[in-house]
């Protein structure tokens, strides 16, 4: 079968990472987590001390930056593994205010695209659907609740060790949701040409399963 591209949009949280590695593993696609690139690059600025009002500063910071993502699913950046300390959320919010600025935008979705053009890509992120691969063979917006995503992160803390507040982790996600929601470029939204599916009421088998669905109509389409 020709090779496609999948796109999957969705505010934090909702599980579009673990579906999407499933995602990959049943068609033999590969994933690229658009996240972890703006987490990545976002952790970088905020070393290199670039103030996010100064598109100058982040357009010249931006011109020297490697971004390299190896088949493993590390996130290096510069020659320096950044895979772990990206998902802090100290780095989350750092993420969500950086990727709201044009250059940092820009240079991402070129990069999103290159890598992409080769095909056979699941793609998960925000803007996936409408501006980094519009043409896209399947389109999905995976939803949930703010309740049921900060549930489940709240949840995984707990199982990973770390102590935390519920009401801390749902406020994070509700605050970064509205960033994401409202920012001027390229603002989290249902695409007109997605499939919604809502996973508030769904395990991760179940939600899968639901994708699948969505995948395989398309395809019987080709
Ligand atoms: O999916 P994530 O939580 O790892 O994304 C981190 C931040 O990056 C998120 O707050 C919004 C931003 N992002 C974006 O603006 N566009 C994308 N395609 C992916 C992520």
């Amino acid at each position: 079968m020709k090779k496609f591209n999948i796109a999957l949009d969705g505010p934090s949280g909702a599980g579009k990472s673990s579906i999407a590695d499933q995602l990959a593993e049943i068609y033999q696609m590969k994933h690229l987590d658009t996240g972890a690139m703006y987490r990545a690059i976002s952790w970088l600025l905020n070393q290199e001390k670039i103030d996010p009002e100064n598109d100058l500063a982040i357009e010249n910071a931006l011109k020297s930056a490697v971004l390299d993502l190896p088949e493993d699913g590390r996130v290096i950046i510069n020659g320096i593994d950044v895979s772990e300390i990206i998902r802090t959320p100290e780095v989350s919010m750092l993420a969500s205010l950086y990727a709201s600025k044009a250059p940092v935008r820009q240079k991402m979705v070129e990069l999103q695209q290159k890598i992409a053009s080769r095909q056979g890509f699941i793609v998960d992120g925000r803007d996936i659907c409408d501006v980094v691969l519009p043409d896209a063979l399947v389109k999905i917006y995976l939803d949930a609740s703010a309740d049921a995503r900060a549930k489940r992160r709240y949840l995984q803390d707990l199982e990973n060790g770390k102590s935390v507040e519920y009401e801390e982790v749902l406020r994070q996600i509700e605050q970064r949701d509205y960033q994401d929601r409202h920012r001027a470029i390229s603002p989290l939204k249902i695409s007109d040409q997605a499939v919604v599916i809502d996973s508030s009421q769904l395990n991760i088998e179940q939600t899968v399963a639901k994708a699948c669905e969505v995948v395989n109509e398309r395809l019987k389409k080709e």
